[in-house]
């Protein structure tokens, strides 16, 4: 069999956006370097009051197959990965499959239709219960559609309020795949964590400074885990490194534990060693106290390498322009993050076919996942398709106290009347509510 991969890709964000630094700071009485720098977000995106987990995921899934000339009968699986479900028996998939159906001719009926939760890291495991349906000679020559779609909201008050965030990512995974090719190897860091939840809940209980740590050990075992399968992780292997990103700053020191830890036995770590020593062993310390706070000042002193700097550059910061931008999407999330270095590499006319990239998923409760992909001889033409940047370039700029109603309109114990802030066109979007109490949807010409 040939590899299995992502074949194409579309990303939609909620149309409208709240400037974290000029509107929400300000509001908040804080520095805005707060977020710019130490959040490293710049703005959020939000939906507007038609639109919901449904309108984005259908809108991302039509522009795909659309653009792809795909039918229904083309798909064998429809996988949803959310956090924000609203239904606890029928999956959002047949919502979104029951859209689609409004403007494709034929129908789903002979595809197999689900919905994945594990926070942040569902979207990733879609992918995977794709990849596997099709290695296991199911698929019938027919490719899975896994849509990631979330609207990342905190109650209003919690310091997660700066991170939030609404879109969706649909992806094709079939057989020799257009933009990346998936690695077999797979790590994981998995264990029952408290600090990101929601019983029963729309807004989650989180314990924010607890949830950062947790991301940082599970991310952790879960390269440990990778290597043992997976052999080299040296630096120079891997182009791009997406990590899930719930904001930029988390995975700013994410990266400088990952280069620490690849490099530690490698010839960077020997070159490093005139200008800042060797990494610290165990070993050579009496206590753990003392061995941790050489740990930390050797990662302080790594951090301002040029070595460093220049890998941060080129392998890190280019997966994180477009979440500057968006917020955290959950499930989209990590997704995002590949989207926006390959955008940045087809941006730079870089050749990067063959070259590979190191994947690091993550959800709370919590379990990362990392492996490799291998980008494909016709990724250019898959990244050249998206309109993403025009999507973010309309999107309507609220104000504070309009921020506030958007919140309430999306808030499940709130009831808001308000008018919608930019009128559907060629979408689908939210049409009321159906006997039952379902929620129901039409496409907007
Ligand atoms: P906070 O208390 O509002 O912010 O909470 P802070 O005071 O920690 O400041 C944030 C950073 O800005 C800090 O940087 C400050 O120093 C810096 P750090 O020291 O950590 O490097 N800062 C400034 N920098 C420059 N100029 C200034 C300035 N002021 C402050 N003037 C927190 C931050 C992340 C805790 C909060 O936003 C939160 O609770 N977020 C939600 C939880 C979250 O995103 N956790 C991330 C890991 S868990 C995860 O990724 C899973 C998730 O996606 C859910 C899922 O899986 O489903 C969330």
């Amino acid at each position: 069999m040939t590899g299995v991969g992502i074949d194409g890709i579309e990303i939609h964000t909620g149309k409208l956006r709240l400037d974290l630094a000029e509107t929400f700071a300000p509001a908040k009485g804080d520095d805005p370097e707060k977020y710019t720098k130490g959040l490293g977000l710049y703005a959020s995106s939000f939906p507007d009051t038609y639109e919901d987990i449904v309108t984005m995921g259908a809108n991302a899934a039509h522009r795909l197959m659309e653009r792809k000339g795909l039918t229904p009968e083309d798909i064998g699986r429809i996988d949803v990965a959310t956090e924000s479900a609203f239904d606890h028996s029928k999956p959002v998939s047949t919502y979104i499959a029951g859209c689609l159906e409004q403007v494709f001719d034929g129908d789903f009926h002979h595809a197999n239709k689900g919905e994945r939760k594990f926070a942040c890291v569902a979207g990733t495991q879609s992918i995977d219960d794709a990849y596997n349906w099709i290695k296991a000679g199911r698929n019938r020559g027919r490719a899975a559609l896994v849509i990631a779609t979330d609207t990342a909201l905190y109650a209003r008050g919690d310091a997660g309020e700066a991170t939030q965030g609404a879109g969706a990512v649909a992806m094709l995974i079939d057989e020799d795949p257009n933009l990346v090719e998936l690695s077999t190897e797979q790590g994981y860091g998995s264990a029952d964590e408290t600090d990101f939840l929601k019983p029963n809940q729309q807004f989650p209980s989180v314990d924010g400074k607890r949830s950062v740590q947790v991301y940082l050990a599970r991310m952790r075992e879960a390269l440990v885990d990778y290597q043992s399968i997976g052999g080299d992780v040296h630096p120079d292997r891997f182009r791009l490194g997406p990590f899930h990103t719930p904001f930029p700053g988390m995975v700013r020191k994410a990266a400088v534990l990952a280069y620490r830890h690849i490099t530690r036995d490698t010839e960077i770590e020997a070159e490093l060693a005139d200008e800042i020593g060797r990494q610290p062993r165990h070993a050579e310390f009496d206590d753990d106290d003392a061995f941790l706070e050489a740990v930390q000042e050797y990662t302080d002193a790594l951090t301002e390498t040029s070595r460093y700097q220049s890998w941060y550059a080129r392998t890190i910061d280019p997966t994180l322009s477009l979440s500057r931008r968006v917020g955290n999407w959950y499930t989209g999330s990590v997704h995002v993050a590949r989207v926006s270095g390959l955008k940045a590499l087809a941006e730079e006319g870089e050749d990067a076919v063959g070259k590979r990239l190191l994947v690091g998923s993550y959800g709370s409760g919590a379990q990362a996942e990392i492996h490799a992909e291998t980008i494909q001889p016709e990724w250019r033409s898959e990244i050249d398709a998206l309109n993403i940047d025009d999507h973010l370039a309309s999107r309507y700029e609220l104000s504070f106290s309009e921020y506030e109603d958007v919140h309430d309109s999306h808030n499940y114990d709130e009831e808001t009347s308000i008018e919608e802030f930019t009128p559907p066109e060629s979408e689908f979007a939210f049409d009321g509510w159906g006997r039952m109490g379902e929620r129901k949807y039409r496409y907007v010409e």
